[in-house]
């Protein structure tokens, strides 16, 4: 493994508001980070995406109020395009107000909504037939990390979300893979860039043997648990980590934008280099 960054992939950063803000607050977000990207726009949009990830309340807001060269995606959604499902939000409606995509199977969805890998692999592919990018959150929690079994989680979780997935939508989808290992989410304790690195390393190895190692180089793999501006610029010089799923640090738009800055100057000194 190389210890450079490949130009094949942007750098990332997701803000996942969570179950946070109210519209009011959701619009002021969205006005100071558009004024913020205006005043950085060299890179952005190309070589760092950014991506916001409001609750449903906030979503049509959210896409009418959309930074230029932002994304929208919704935190969740059920597979089918409609139907008797009480409390839940299909693609087809997702598509319908003007969302880019979607995060899948965040570990908080797994651990406290039963969120499941089967049902997860149907939801990647609606996402991907709705033109929803795909945006699939894996990790371990700390009991199977030092069980032994991180690595084999992640790849079962990966090889079964998935695993229906078309070949050809792996990259025309958008599809990116967050990695959040469970034990960092929330808790301020981050794991190392060379501990980040390993399993990103792991996980694009186990994305080559499910699709092939052309396509594994071309899908985005973020980073999350614990992200803040102090630590974004040595997670994200990471040869294998190419962008960033922010929780607590994004609901600011002075720190998140501090990580965003973090990726453009990797990027910057990544090509200066090359
Ligand atoms: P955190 O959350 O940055 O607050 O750890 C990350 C996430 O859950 O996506």
């Amino acid at each position: 493994m190389s210890g450079q960054k490949s130009s094949l992939r942007p750098i990332v950063v997701a803000a996942n508001w969570k179950m946070h803000k109210l519209r009011s607050e959701a619009l002021e977000y969205l006005e100071d980070l558009g004024t913020w990207m205006d005043d950085h726009p060299e890179g952005l949009g190309t070589r760092v995406e950014v991506v916001v990830s409001p609750p449903f309340t906030s979503l049509e807001l959210a896409v009418e109020h959309r930074p230029p060269n932002a994304r929208i995606y919704a935190q969740n959604m059920h597979f089918a395009d409609q139907g008797a499902f009480t409390g839940e939000v299909s693609p087809a409606m997702l598509r319908d107000l003007g969302v880019d995509g979607v995060l899948l199977g965040h570990s908080e969805r797994r651990a406290q909504f039963n969120e499941h890998d089967a049902a997860l692999g149907e939801k990647v592919v609606a996402a991907a037939e709705f033109g929803l990018r795909p945006m699939l959150c894996v990790g371990e929690t700390l009991e199977e990390r030092q069980g032994g079994h991180a690595e084999e989680v992640v790849r079962d979780q990966l090889e079964t979300a998935l695993g229906d997935l078309d070949v050809i939508k792996a990259t025309s989808s958008g599809l990116s893979i967050a990695y959040e290992p469970v034990w960092a989410i929330g808790t301020g304790e981050t794991a190392t860039p060379q501990l980040a690195q390993e399993m990103h390393a792991f996980i694009r190895d186990t994305l080559s043997s499910i699709f092939t190692a052309e396509i594994a180089e071309r899908i985005p793999v973020l980073y999350g648990g614990s992200v803040k501006p102090e630590n974004a610029h040595e997670l994200l010089s990471q040869p294998d980590i190419d962008g960033a799923l922010v929780g607590g640090a994004a609901l600011e738009v002075d720190s998140f934008s501090g990580i965003v800055a973090a990726g453009l100057d990797v990027v910057s000194g990544s090509e200066a280099r090359a």
